[in-house]
């Protein structure tokens, strides 16, 4: 049985997610959790090398989406799973929702496909189904996303070289997931100060058992 959770961050590329990890990891460590902090596509050896080639080869949609999903499920055996069966709160930077958004919302790919792959990666029809307790998404207007990350004036992954269209496709495929899993969707305005992101962050995880 699981008695850790599994708590998923998601929102458009430059909405400032990965700023909130560690102190997310920090705050509920400072409660008496013990967190296991990872991401995706990645978080297994085998992960991490499809991450390298689906971040930047060109590739069918389709591939795409079988490869997000295949690195998943090495993710959910090897990593995640165990670590709730431990107890564990497991933050995972990205999770299903992103290719729902991306692959989905981005990519229009056909939803059925992506919900028929998410039953099998998860283990739906399994003793031990895998799925995201708790879900912050921050949101920012796709705009703001995308002059934060010329600000930021690195490289751009494949993701972040798609155009302004595809980013609001995934933004709202995001708020439609939000809409129709509110149970466990946190909607974040990204554009808030860190300090009140924090405060709603902590506020929030309070509320749901930290
Ligand atoms: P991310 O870890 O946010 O990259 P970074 O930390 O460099 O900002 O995510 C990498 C990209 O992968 C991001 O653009 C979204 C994309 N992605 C999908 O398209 N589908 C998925 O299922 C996942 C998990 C990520």
């Amino acid at each position: 049985m699981n008695t850790g959770k599994l708590l998923t961050l998601e929102g458009i590329d430059g909405a400032g997610k990965s700023s909130h990890v560690a102190w997310i990891a920090d705050f509920l460590r400072a409660r008496g959790k013990v967190v296991l902090s990872t991401r995706e596509p990645g978080g297994t050896m085998l992960g991490e090398r499809l991450r390298e080639h689906l971040l930047s080869e060109a590739m069918h949609p389709e591939t795409e989406a079988l490869l997000m999903f295949a690195a998943r499920k090495e993710h959910i055996a090897q990593v995640i799973l165990p670590a709730l069966q431990r107890g564990e709160w497991v933050i995972c930077d990205r999770f299903t929702d992103a290719s729902h958004a991306y692959q989905g919302g981005g990519k229009r790919l056909d939803r059925r496909r992506l919900v028929e792959l998410e039953r099998w990666v998860h283990g739906k029809d399994s003793s031990q189904p895998c799925e995201p307790d708790l879900t912050l998404l921050f949101d920012v207007p796709c705009e703001v996303a995308r002059e934060r990350i010329a600000l930021a004036g690195r490289h751009l992954d494949r993701f972040e070289q798609e155009d302004a269209q595809f980013h609001d496709r995934v933004r709202h495929a995001y708020l439609e997931r939000a809409r129709k899993f509110p149970n466990r969707f946190r909607i974040l305005d990204g554009q808030k100060n860190l300090e009140d992101i924090r405060e709603e962050i902590s506020a929030w995880l309070l509320e749901k058992g930290a």
